[in-house]
């Protein structure tokens, strides 16, 4: 895939899921059209309160979130949260996340003939599946099941992203099951399975995992060199972003730096000179 041919993003660096509120807040820090893109937060079938406060605690070099995946429905999404965005001029990827294959498959259907919408993230990677009643896609079996699911009735041109947890043991084979079923480009990773210092599960985010992340990420890239891959963990300027596109990722997506500094993005993106067919020597992406 070269730019030329479906790459929707013209700049590699994007938010991460749930890290940019509803865009409205970060627009107050810079042009979200100057971004590579917008990744909306989890949005779900049904409207979605989230989990106990306290949802979110500062650890050693990171985050733990239990958020819950609060939303307000893909209805509630389309009425009140993607006009703003598209009016804000952001190039909009909308995450999905369901509790069945069948949810899966209408959130894709209804998310995809919406105009504006330029690519879909399926979210595989929740660090609490279980906890939050998500379907169970750990397996790459399982992973292959929503893909497919999802890629049924999506409309032409929408692009399919599907964001995997950096699950070193299982990771290769799990975006191998999942570029097998139709995904177009794999997003690595998501917060990894933690606790909030009361004991409820949650993920941890932030620079503890970018080493982590990134070991993922080269490998899946070696493995699956004409797949694109968005690299996301822990990324705070802008040689952490460069060493994802070192590893072999065509963009970058940026999340818990946007809690300590909201310009981050922007910055970010605009100190990272955009190569229109991907880092230098590797065209193949
Ligand atoms: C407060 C918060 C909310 C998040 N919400 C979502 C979400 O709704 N969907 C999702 O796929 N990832 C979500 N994430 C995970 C991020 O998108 C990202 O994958 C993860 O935090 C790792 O990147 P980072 O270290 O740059 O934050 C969330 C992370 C945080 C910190």
């Amino acid at each position: 895939m070269t730019a030329t041919d479906g790459w929707p993003f013209a700049n590699p660096v994007l938010t991460a899921s749930g890290c940019g509120g509803t865009g409205r807040d970060l627009a107050a820090y810079g042009d979200l059209a100057t971004l590579g893109g917008f990744v909306t937060r989890s949005v779900t079938l049904h409207p979605r309160p989230g989990g106990a406060v306290p949802r979110i605690v500062e650890s050693p070099s990171g985050l733990v979130n239990a958020i819950g995946l609060q939303n307000p429905g893909v209805t509630g999404f389309l009425r009140d949260e993607l006009p703003p965005l598209l009016d804000l001029g952001a190039i909009v990827v909308v995450s999905l996340a369901g509790r069945s294959l069948g949810e899966y498959a209408e959130l894709s259907r209804t998310l995809g003939r919406t105009d504006g919408i330029v690519a879909l993230e399926v979210n595989l990677s929740a660090p609490d599946p279980l906890g939050t009643s998500l379907f169970d896609a750990r397996e790459p079996f399982q992973a292959g099941s929503v893909v497919g699911s999802c890629r049924r009735d999506l409309r032409a041109g929408v692009l399919l992203l599907v964001k995997l947890r950096s699950d070193v043991s299982r990771v290769v084979e799990t975006a191998r099951a999942a570029v097998d079923a139709g995904a177009d480009a794999i997003v690595v990773g998501n917060a990894l399975p933690a606790a909030l210092p009361d004991g409820r599960p949650g993920g941890l985010s932030g620079p503890a995992i970018r080493p982590q992340a990134l070991r993922c990420v080269a490998e899946v890239a070696r493995a699956l060199p004409a797949t694109p891959m968005i690299g996301c963990g822990g990324i705070m300027d802008a040689d952490d972003a460069r060493a994802y596109l070192d590893a072999g990722a065509r963009a970058v997506q940026i999340g818990t730096a946007l809690f300590h500094d909201p310009t981050t993005a922007f910055r970010i993106a605009r100190e990272i000179a955009y190569q229109p067919d991907g880092p230098a020597g590797e065209d193949d992406r």
